[in-house]
């Protein structure tokens, strides 16, 4: 490949993975909280399933969960100590607690102060914003399962859960 090619795509690729970084947030309101993405949690925690995003989960949910993923959901989910540390020091910082933003504090007021889920789908934050969708539909093949966000929301890996984003596959 000539030199100003291999530059160009140099440029290209540099400057759309930090449109992607810039526009990481949770929307809602028109103010939109850039999140720091991590690379460590990016490749680690998408191996079996979609990028949960920090701000759907208060920080004591994200420290339960890094503290046992031995037992992730019925799967061995270990890191080395050094990337469990990264990871959890991530999540913690943009928590649904930690973020300055109206969709990540009403996940957060929907969760009792006295319980930890370790499941977005579980909070009454999720149920009430899905009541209209049906268990049938969850379970269609192109779905999964209502854990699949990203199947009806294309940017849920970036925070951005918008309605003019949604779109329930057939
Ligand atoms: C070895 C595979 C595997 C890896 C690696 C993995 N997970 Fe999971 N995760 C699962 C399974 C399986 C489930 C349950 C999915 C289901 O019920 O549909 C799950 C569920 C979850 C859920 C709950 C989703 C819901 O239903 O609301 C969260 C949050 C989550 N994982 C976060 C993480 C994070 C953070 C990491 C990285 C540290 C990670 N996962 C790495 C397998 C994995
Ligand atoms: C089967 C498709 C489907 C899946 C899978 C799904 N959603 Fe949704 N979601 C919807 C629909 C449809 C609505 C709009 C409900 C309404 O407006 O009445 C919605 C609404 C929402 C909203 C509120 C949007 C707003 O501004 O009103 C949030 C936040 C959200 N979903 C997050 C999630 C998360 C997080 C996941 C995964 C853990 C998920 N959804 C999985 C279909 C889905």
């Amino acid at each position: 490949m000539k030199k100003w090619m291999q530059l160009l795509l140099l440029l290209t690729s540099v400057s759309s993975t930090s449109a992607l970084l810039a526009s990481g947030g949770m929307e809602e309101g028109g103010r939109s909280m850039p999140v720091e993405s991590n690379a460590k949690w990016a490749a680690e925690c998408s191996s079996c399933h979609m990028l949960y995003h920090p701000g759907l989960l208060p920080e004591r949910s994200w420290h339960k969960m890094m503290s046992g993923l031995d037992k992730h959901f019925g799967e061995n989910a270990s890191l080395d100590a050094t990337t469990q540390k990264e990871i959890t020091a991530f999540l913690a910082l943009n928590s649904a607690d930690k973020q300055d933003n109206r969709r990540a504090k009403r996940i957060n007021q929907s969760i009792p102060a006295n319980s930890t889920p370790l499941r977005i789908t579980e909070t009454r934050y999720f149920t009430s914003k899905h009541d209209e969708v049906s268990a049938n539909t969850f379970k269609r093949k192109s779905i999964g399962s209502a854990s699949n966000c990203v199947a009806c929301h294309k940017n849920a890996e970036k925070g951005d859960f918008s309605e003019s984003q949604i779109k329930i596959p057939r």
